[in-house]
């Protein structure tokens, strides 16, 4: 089984890698008459609070969902909005983990949030790579479709041969177990173009909390849930 073969010893109650999927922002927003950028803000006080539940019940790595590359299409102002909040959570970074805990990375078309917000990000994970245990992935500028296509043109660039090992290093996940549990808020049920190729085998836990209202009780649910869950990867 070689393309799910990283899977193979997944069995465990508590999943390594755990995604979420942060939507509701906007519409928490709007049913209090507020403009959809303050939905952003609040959204934004929950990525610490998130990721730290996550890392505190033993999960390794933590894959966000901020902003994927349709998202870009939104008006300026939401998107300018949405990348303050990006830099912000950055400056503050060091505050909010436990010291040298966390590697932070980014995953997508981040030249695409422009300067100099693409060089703090840079910098951030120039800062940040040598932390351990912990790995927190934030989507931004990401499109799964995007992202195949990239890897498959960097594979066929470095002619190498079209392997499954070779492939996945040229993905924006190189390095990294896929994702075991996808959490989404706010009560859409499907994915947006989230790792369409590391996604086969993960988990889907769908809840119908806005982002800016999902929290630690909620962390607990899901990863409750996730625990009785019987993987099969395809076998009996
Ligand atoms: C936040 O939720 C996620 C982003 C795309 C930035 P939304 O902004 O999509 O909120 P809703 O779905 O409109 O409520
Ligand atoms: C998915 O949310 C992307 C993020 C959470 C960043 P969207 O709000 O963009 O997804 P759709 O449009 O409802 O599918
Ligand atoms: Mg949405």
């Amino acid at each position: 089984m070689p393309e799910n073969k990283k899977f193979a010893d997944k069995t465990s109650a508590l999943p390594e890698h755990v995604a979420v999927i942060m939507d509701g922002n906007g519409r928490w927003a709007t049913e209090r008459g507020l403009k959809r950028s303050e939905g952003h803000k609040e959204g934004a006080k929950k990525v610490p609070v998130v990721a730290n539940a996550l890392f505190n019940a033993g999960v390794k790595t933590v894959s966000l969902y901020a902003l994927s590359e349709e998202n870009f299409s939104r008006p300026q102002d939401e998107i300018t909005g949405i990348l303050e909040r990006i830099e912000e959570f950055i400056a503050a970074f060091p505050k909010l983990f436990k010291e040298g805990s966390v590697r932070l990375r980014f995953l997508g078309s981040v030249e695409k949030a422009g300067e100099p917000l693409c060089s703090v990000i840079g910098q951030a994970e120039k800062d940040t790579l040598f932390c351990s245990p912990f790995t927190l992935n934030i989507l931004l500028g990401y499109g799964g479709r995007a992202e195949i296509i990239r890897a498959a043109r960097l594979l066929s660039e470095k002619n190498e041969e079209f392997t499954a090992e070779n492939f996945e290093k040229e993905l924006y996940t190189s390095g990294l177990s896929d994702p075991d549990l996808i959490i989404r808020t706010g009560g859409e049920k499907r994915l947006s173009g989230f790792m369409p190729y590391q996604s086969t085998y993960s988990e889907l836990y769908f809840c119908d909390t806005l982002f800016p209202d999902f929290g630690e009780e909620d962390i607990s649910a899901a990863l409750s849930d996730y625990s009785g869950r019987n993987r099969r990867f395809g076998k009996i």
